[in-house]
């Protein structure tokens, strides 16, 4: 199947944020079955990030205050390289800037390396005490970061939208409108807290964190069906998919690709043989004859 333009076995990807950057892991996502795998946000400087811990279970799945942990679009790009020497799998590379200007320049250095897709995160919920509001909630913001990388860009760009905008179609047009070529959501819910009752604290040691995972699968569902609905452009699902179904689920409600993150934690890397087995045979079954069918299929009562 073809998404934005890029030949792909299956529409499995591995999400932004879990597997950091480095090629050989990376590699390892596209020999499991993905056909697409998305780095960890890369920023302009390297980034060390919070303090732990940043990242706690919940019996729904998991809440994270990372921030930004990555080590900076020059080494991060180094990686990219390293993977295309020898693997065809597409790299959707993730960047993240202070403001209009940083994407800009951070664009300009994904437009000489070899990344595949290039993802806009404007809608990482834990950085506010540095960068203030995440850009996905605010509409001037978002109109303003897309147009500039589009304008520069060589690759096609994914704009990850965020959960948290009270009106996420409205967010999803005016992303289209700049020049996005594509959408991506949902980043995490929230912030959550999860309390650790003996020691009477937060376990994060940032108190509160971005939620992921099965509890965000039905609100994940919904606005990918919602904004399915008012967009052109291809939309990359993620948010709280573990199995071949939830996969399929999300496609049926507009997805064109889907993205795994949580449930790496969970399952571990087979998760994407598991997953890719699973929706072969689902596919199978009910007469699926390509992933392509499965997309916006949906009927409503
Ligand atoms: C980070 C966490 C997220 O949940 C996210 O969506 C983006 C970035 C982080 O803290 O690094």
């Amino acid at each position: 199947m073809l998404f934005l333009g890029k030949e792909i076995p299956t529409p499995l990807t591995l999400a932004s944020g879990i597997l950091g950057i480095s090629f050989s892991s990376l590699q390892r996502v596209i020999r499991d079955g993905a056909g697409m795998v998305t780095t960890k946000s890369l920023s302009i400087e390297p980034r060390i990030g919070h303090e732990g811990p940043i990242m706690a279970e919940f019996n729904g799945g998991l809440i994270n205050s990372v921030g930004l942990t990555n080590p900076g679009i020059q080494d991060g790009l180094a990686e990219v390289e390293k993977f295309h020497q020898n693997c065809h799998g597409v790299v959707i590379v993730s960047v993240f800037g202070g403001n209009a200007a940083e994407f800009v320049e951070l664009t300009k250095a994904v437009n000489d390396s070899s990344a595949d897709i290039l993802e806009l995160n404007l809608s990482c919920p834990n950085v506010e005490d540095e960068f203030k509001r995440p850009f996905a909630l605010m509409p001037d913001k978002t109109t303003e970061i897309v147009a500039a990388v589009a304008a520069v860009s060589r690759i096609p760009i994914l704009a990850k939208l965020s959960p948290n905008s009270n009106d996420i179609t409205t967010m999803a047009k005016l992303a289209e409108a700049a020049g996005a070529h594509g959408l991506t959501m949902i980043n995490t819910l929230g912030h959550g807290m999860v309390i650790d009752a003996i020691a009477r604290r937060p376990v994060l040691r940032n108190n509160f964190g971005g939620i992921s995972g099965p509890c965000i699968k039905p609100l994940a569902i919904k606005l990918i069906h919602d904004v399915y609905q008012v967009v052109k452009i291809p939309i990359l699902g993620t948010g709280g998919i573990s199995t071949g179904l939830d996969a399929i689920e999300m496609m049926m409600a507009g997805a064109s690709a889907v993205a795994v993150g949580t449930a790496v934690y969970d399952q571990g890397l087979n998760v994407f043989k598991s997953i890719r087995a699973e929706m072969e045979a689902f596919m199978e079954t009910h007469g699926y004859a390509d992933y392509s069918d499965l997309i916006g299929i949906l009927e409503e009562n």
